[in-house]
């Protein structure tokens, strides 16, 4: 066990944690979406040591995290034209693109790959801490393997505390859910493999297509082949067992979990669903913006609550609310009651 630093957002201690990534260190840091847990991507050992720390599978390749277009030379071969309007559109921002690895960024980091996922985040701490350790920034998500994905510092502690040399504190972070995640079949053609906030309505414009992955359905096989190889994986889960509700109504919803025995029964709700007698409810929110902002954090709080069993109002498919059906979804191995 290592002491493990909580450093501020200023100049002096992002200053430390640059320093210790290009010592070969692992540093937990805010984005936008949640929190990640970075190395210098071109250092194997240290991209090793991500793996470790979190309990990760080592075939689930991690995100490679840039400040400016320039840096996209030493880790892509290639940077079609389609990626270069999206990026142009949405970087930095909630977008990974994945594209043709080059050499310096070792099969580590790729998971094996020969290609790898590269995204621009737009959080200040983020972006400074890239500039001024001039590392390409491999970062999954920094809580254990299987756990939600943390959107505050204490969450990272909660799951990394004696396991990385850092955490810089940035507040709770603003979108929620991790970064849409797409690859490109052909010049024309986006294939969403992980949704997010930038969903497809909004990659629509760009591309004469846009599909998103049967695994953001569906619950995928351990051994199958997948586009994206965290897709298979359990994933965003409290220990709580989480149970997706479509129900025609919240009246509905509310005399099915009445009708419920269970201990340690909760509910997560919409903001505009009423109270329901007897059950110990949270909500998280109304629109999948707001959802989406809301949905890992009370993951984490349902724990803290004691929850045993939480039914959840199902959110839509559509939009940014696709990105809050896939990671409940997932959280549940894809098992819904339908009412
Ligand atoms: O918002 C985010 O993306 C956050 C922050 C820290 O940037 N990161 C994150 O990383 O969520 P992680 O490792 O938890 O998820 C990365 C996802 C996985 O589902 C992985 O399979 C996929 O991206 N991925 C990464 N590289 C890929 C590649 N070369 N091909 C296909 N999928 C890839
Ligand atoms: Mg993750």
């Amino acid at each position: 066990m290592m002491k493990t630093k909580l450093l501020q957002n200023t100049n002096e201690d992002l200053k430390i944690a640059a320093e210790l990534l290009q010592n070969g260190e692992l540093v937990a840091f805010p984005t936008e979406t949640v929190y990640g847990l970075g190395a210098d991507a071109r250092q194997e050992d240290s991209v090793r040591s991500i793996f470790a720390a979190k309990g990760r599978p080592a075939d689930n390749p991690l995100i490679v995290h840039i400040s400016d277009m320039g840096m996209l030379d030493g880790i892509v071969t290639e940077v079609p034209e389609i990626a270069e309007r999206l990026a142009k559109a949405f970087w930095p921002g909630p977008l990974t693109m994945v594209l043709p690895k080059c050499d310096a960024i070792p099969e580590v980091t790729s998971g094996g790959l020969d290609t790898v996922g590269v995204r621009m985040p737009s959080h200040p701490a983020a972006l400074s801490l890239i500039r001024m350790s001039g590392c390409p920034i491999a970062a999954p998500s920094a809580n254990r393997s299987g756990s939600p994905s943390p959107t505050t510092a204490k969450h990272v502690m909660d799951d990394m505390d004696g396991r990385i040399a850092a955490v810089i504190d940035g507040g709770l972070c603003d979108v929620g859910v991790e970064s849409t995640v797409i690859c490109f079949d052909d010049d024309e053609t986006i294939h969403i493999l992980r949704p997010g906030l930038i969903s497809a309505e909004d990659l629509e414009p760009f591309a004469a297509h846009v599909y998103v992955d049967e695994a953001v359905y569906t619950q995928i096989a351990a051994d199958a082949k997948v586009a994206s190889p965290g897709m298979k994986y359990r994933h965003y889960a409290p220990h709580a067992k989480i149970i997706p509700v479509d129900a025609p109504d919240h009246a509905a919803f509310a005399a099915f979990v009445q009708s419920q025995k269970q201990e340690g029964i909760f509910c997560l709700l919409f903001d505009s669903d009423p109270e329901i007698a007897g059950i110990p409810c949270m909500r998280y929110g109304d629109s999948g913006r707001e959802q989406a902002h809301f949905l890992f954090l009370r993951f984490r709080e349902l724990d803290e609550a004691g929850a045993q069993t939480v039914y959840v109002r199902m959110p839509k498919k559509s939009g940014t609310d696709l990105s809050v059906y896939n990671r409940l979804m997932r959280a549940a191995g894809f098992e819904v009651i339908t009412l």
